[in-house]
């Protein structure tokens, strides 16, 4: 489904990601995990035209989708929840979700991509006349999620949806993870929590220095360059 060929990327004349191929099947969760400043960010970055990328290819379903324009990649279905999960505090839920449908005219559809959003997040549906900034940080992670999947994608990607959450919307999240798999949704997530990551995920790459040091199945969790990374006190 996709398919980063050779990658090699950054920012100006800084080299960040040094060559790394990686991919995501139909139907799959494959997880990036990797310590601080490894280039995870920069993958997804690279994806969607905000880092420079040298040389390489990346594919989507069989098209050449290096350096294409972001709404052009929500029209072929790749959605994206930055690190960070930037909402609109001053729009309430419902708006901000009608954001993320922005570039879509049926009405319809609409009402169907908000109704599936609202049944995945009952919470949204509770609070859509709230203003956003008066959600909680889980909250406000499911909301840029639930933006994101009003454009439908077909691949999400995902950059550090745990990222400060409690242990306990930690679990609730990676539950809606993966039924969105279910779903039918393929998904690459960016984890700071690896050993979460490579639980719930198919396939899992290890980033190290811009480039894949380590991939696998659910096995790796035993490898020793795993242990060492988030026994090391990185994570
Ligand atoms: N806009 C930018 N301009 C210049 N350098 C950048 C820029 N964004 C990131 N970098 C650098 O690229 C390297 C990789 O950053 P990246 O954000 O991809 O790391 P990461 O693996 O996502 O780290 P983290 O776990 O901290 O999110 C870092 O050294 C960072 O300083
Ligand atoms: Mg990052």
């Amino acid at each position: 489904m996709l398919e980063i060929n050779e990658l090699h990327a950054g920012y100006d004349e800084l080299e960040i990601l040094k060559g790394i191929t990686l991919h995501v099947n139909p139907g799959e969760i494959v997880a990036l995990i990797g310590p601080n400043g490894a280039g995870k960010t920069t993958v997804i970055k690279s994806i969607f035209s905000l880092a420079n990328v040298r040389a390489g290819k990346i594919i989507f379903k069989e098209k050449d989708i290096t350096r294409i324009k972001t709404h052009e990649l929500i029209e072929l279905g790749i959605s994206y929840v930055n690190q960070g999960r930037i909402i609109f505090k001053n729009l309430n839920v419902k708006e901000n979700l009608l954001i993320g449908a922005d570039f879509l005219q049926d009405k319809d559809i609409i009402q169907k991509d908000l109704d599936f959003v609202y049944k995945k997040f009952p919470i949204l549906k509770q609070r859509e006349d709230q203003l956003a900034f008066a959600l909680s940080g889980g909250q406000q992670q499911m909301l840029a999620i639930g933006r994101a999947l009003m454009q439908n994608p077909s691949l999400l990607l995902l950059d550090e949806p745990s990222l400060g959450l409690s242990p306990k919307l930690q679990k609730e999240l990676f539950a809606i993870i993966q039924q969105l798999k279910d779903d039918g949704i393929s998904l690459l997530i960016v984890e700071q929590n690896a050993k979460k990551a490579i639980e719930i995920a198919d396939r899992t790459y290890l980033l190290e220095d811009g480039n894949i040091a380590l991939e696998g199945g659910k096995e790796i969790i035993k490898h020793k360059k795993i242990k060492d990374v988030y026994l090391g006190g990185r994570y």
